[in-house]
């Protein structure tokens, strides 16, 4: 089975950037990559107007109800929405949310019939006390057995901040991952790396073995070095 590798953009609290929406965008699904973004909840109609693959970055579990100022999973489905974020790290911290909370997010998504991104990854202090893999296994506790989902491995340390983990690092990390995945899922599942990937060290990244894609933050606000980054993806085929 040929894997299609997944490039995300994730916009976070950003406008679109320039020429995103419109007919010649470099955000549109190409033909042998799956290319995705990740824009605010205010921008995803329009997004799925200019025909982006698009999805939330973060969806309530419950489909309505007392919950002033959220918006639910279910409403994302119901917008057109193909994919949301469950458990960003930012949403983690800013907003602590509880890795069982974050599964309930991805329980949702299924239900609703989109897909979820699962985040996943270590703070720099947890990596520095050797506790990276215990994190990651307890941020994956409770995965349904059945249904399809990506997760993004995305070091806390490595969000925003221009440090990368090595292409070694992250598949060694990946490698560890996909076993804890449900047994009927583990091969099929597409995991991303993410946390300052660019035009310069993704294909080193996107060659190794388990690094399905990237789920991009800064560069992805960067049409020519999105545009770039996707191209790379391009070249590369997976088995
Ligand atoms: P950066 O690419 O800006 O490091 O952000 C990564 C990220 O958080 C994507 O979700």
């Amino acid at each position: 089975m040929v894997k299609r590798l997944l490039i995300a953009a994730n916009w976070k609290m950003n406008p679109p950037p320039e020429g995103s929406l419109l007919p010649a965008s470099p955000y549109l699904e190409h033909a042998a990559v799956d290319v995705i973004v990740l824009p605010g909840h205010l921008d995803l109609e329009r997004c799925i107007a200019a025909r982006l693959i698009t999805g939330g970055q973060y969806g309530h579990p419950e489909p309505k109800g007392a919950h002033t100022g959220d918006v639910s999973i279910q409403m994302l489905a119901r917008l057109g929405c193909r994919y949301v974020l469950c458990g960003h790290s930012e949403r983690r911290r800013d907003h602590h949310e509880s890795s069982a909370f974050v599964m309930e997010q991805v329980v949702a998504a299924l239900e609703a019939n989109i897909h979820p991104i699962l985040c996943v990854g270590e703070t720099l202090e947890e990596r520095e006390a050797g506790k990276e893999h215990e994190v990651v296994k307890h941020q994956l506790k409770g995965l349904p057995e059945h249904g399809e989902i990506t997760i993004a491995y995305e070091p806390v340390w490595a969000i925003g901040t221009g440090k990368t983990a090595t292409p070694q690092q992250a598949q060694a990390m990946h490698a560890f991952i996909r076993p804890l995945l449900p047994k009927d899922l583990h091969a099929a599942t597409r995991i991303l790396y993410g946390g300052s990937m660019n035009k310069d060290n993704a294909e080193a990244l996107l060659l190794r073995p388990d690094i399905d894609g990237g789920l991009i933050g800064g560069a992805s606000l960067k049409p020519e070095e999105f545009a770039a980054i996707v191209k790379i993806a391009e070249g590369i085929t997976k088995k």
